[in-house]
């Protein structure tokens, strides 16, 4: 990749955001495209977001990726999309003569690995764990799949039912049901669900179990990823007999589709991503 008076410029912003992978795969994707771009990360604390955009404005980014803490402050100087909207969050940001323009891929990099696995699931029953930010992007890309009945399950009582009334508000055609955070209540749902997804933050931190045991056939997907192996939710999984996946085919994809928009052209190739990232994390 050379650097040269003519690169367009992309990146991240995020506090922190040194710990990021997307730097890697995202010119990763540079490279095999052949583009003259490069994507690097931009440290910005929580109060300094505005004034960030107007920088990266006036300095000719061509586009950005938002990750935390800046996901649901970024409609601010922006205008958001539909899906951007629904979710509440913004993750990807594109220069435009109107001003930056801004949608969430998130949902859409859940949707692919979704679409990859081949599971039964048009009318049939989800179990998402989580209430949180990334759980308004599953909930998104569920929704657009027609599944039949999703049940949500979250530690917090009164986060579970604001989800639960987002959920129906935003998609009638859903069938959305609370369900108790209880192991015979996660059993019951397990037993005849084909897809169980972990969006808690359970499992970023070394050392932690997931709180219930997993049973029945089919899969299994975490938005978690660790570096270092399984994650709390891909092993409780894996004991059940369950195929899993870890948060990192979700990660590479949702920049797939932020590169595919930035350059208006077909998502690249996110399993050659996923080898090169697996070599270089050893
Ligand atoms: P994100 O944007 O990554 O989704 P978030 O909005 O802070 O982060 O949401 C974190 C999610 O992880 C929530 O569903 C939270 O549950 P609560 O609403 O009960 O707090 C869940 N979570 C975090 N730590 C947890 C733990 N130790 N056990 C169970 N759930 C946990």
């Amino acid at each position: 990749m050379k650097i040269d008076a003519m690169t367009t410029l992309y990146g991240i912003i995020g506090w922190p955001v040194s710990h990021s992978l997307s730097p890697l795969f995202q010119n990763g994707f540079i490279e095999h495209s052949g583009k003259n771009a490069a994507y690097v990360s931009f440290p910005v604390a929580p109060d300094q977001l505005e004034p960030a955009l107007d920088g990266l404005w006036a300095l000719g980014v061509a586009g950005f990726n938002v990750t935390v803490p800046h996901k649901e402050q970024a409609f601010v100087r922006t205008q958001a999309d539909a899906d951007a909207r629904l979710i509440g969050a913004v993750n990807t940001v594109r220069r435009s003569d109107a001003g930056w323009q801004a949608t969430n891929t998130d949902w859409q990099g859940f949707r692919s690995v979704v679409e990859g696995l081949q599971l039964p699931l048009q009318g049939a029953d989800v179990l998402l764990f989580g209430a949180g930010g990334t759980s308004r992007a599953v909930l998104h890309a569920l929704a657009s799949l027609q599944v039949g009945r999703l049940f949500i399950c979250n530690r917090n009582p009164d986060r579970l039912t604001a989800l639960i009334d987002h959920a129906r508000q935003a998609y009638p055609a859903l069938s959305c049901l609370p369900l108790a955070w209880d192991q015979q209540a996660v059993d019951r749902v397990c037993a005849t669900a084909p897809l169980l997804v972990n969006t808690t933050s359970v499992g970023l931190k070394d050392g932690q179990q997931f709180p219930f045991v997993l049973s029945g056939a089919g899969a299994a997907m975490d938005a978690v990823y660790r570096p270092d192996g399984d994650t709390a939710f891909t092993l409780a999984a894996r004991e059940a007999g369950r195929m899993a996946v870890d948060g990192l085919p979700m990660l590479i994809s949702q920049g797939a589709a932020a590169f595919a928009w930035w350059h208006d052209c077909a998502m690249p190739d996110c399993l050659a991503s996923l080898r090169h990232i697996e070599e270089q994390l050893g």
